[in-house]
């Protein structure tokens, strides 16, 4: 695929990586018209950031302790985003709320993951708290971000049928699911 049509794209993440992984390895392949121009994460000991080494992406890792606000270490973000020429934003696992600075850089071109058939079980836990309720039909929801919680509107979801009591299959399961999701998504929306 030629260089030139293809997005700039980041992956915000804070931990094991897999949706960065699968976003990365589609970019390479020419599976998706996109480069991963950079891979940004807020905990530097994350399992991500090992794989963005080995995939050769670009990263910016920051401690949220060593900026005096929130708003500070998002400009620095804004800053290493543009700098490479970033057009969207794909949040995969980034635990933290996305704020003014980001999203008025951004508008409407950040986009994130969620465990869940959103508006149901947004924020932490969500496979938990949904298991614990008796659900049986789960899923994994992209969508725009704003300033709430997991909210936004919604661009796809998929769901997953599931009876069962085991958290570490049904997380699984979601992964799967999330991965083709994302994927899928990111076909239609750079198209
Ligand atoms: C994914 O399941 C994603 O949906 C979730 O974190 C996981 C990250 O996995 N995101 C949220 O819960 C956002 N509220 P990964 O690091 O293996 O991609």
């Amino acid at each position: 695929m030629a260089t030139q049509s293809r997005h700039k794209i980041a992956v915000f993440a804070s931990g094991y990586g897999s949706n960065f992984e699968v976003i990365a390895r589609a970019a390479q392949a020419g599976d998706i018209p996109a480069e991963v121009a950079l891979m940004v994460c807020d905990k530097p000991t994350a399992r991500v950031c090992s794989l963005a080494d080995e995939l050769s992406v670009e990263k910016f890792v920051f401690s949220a302790k060593d900026y005096a606000s929130k708003a500070d270490y998002e400009r620095e973000i804004v800053s290493q985003c543009r700098e490479r020429g970033v057009e969207l934003i794909c949040l995969a696992g980034y635990m933290r709320l996305v704020d003014e600075e980001l999203l008025n850089a951004y508008k409407g071109q950040i986009i994130n993951i969620h465990p869940s058939l959103l508006p149901a079980f947004p924020g932490v836990n969500p496979l938990e708290r949904a298991m614990e309720y008796g659900v049986k039909v789960y899923g994994a929801t992209i969508h725009y971000v704003d300033e709430t919680l997991d909210g936004g509107k919604i661009i796809a979801q998929r769901a997953i049928e599931y009876e069962g009591n085991d958290i570490e299959e049904l997380t699984e399961l979601i992964h799967e699911a999330e991965h083709k999701l994302y994927i899928n998504t990111l076909q239609k929306l750079l198209k």
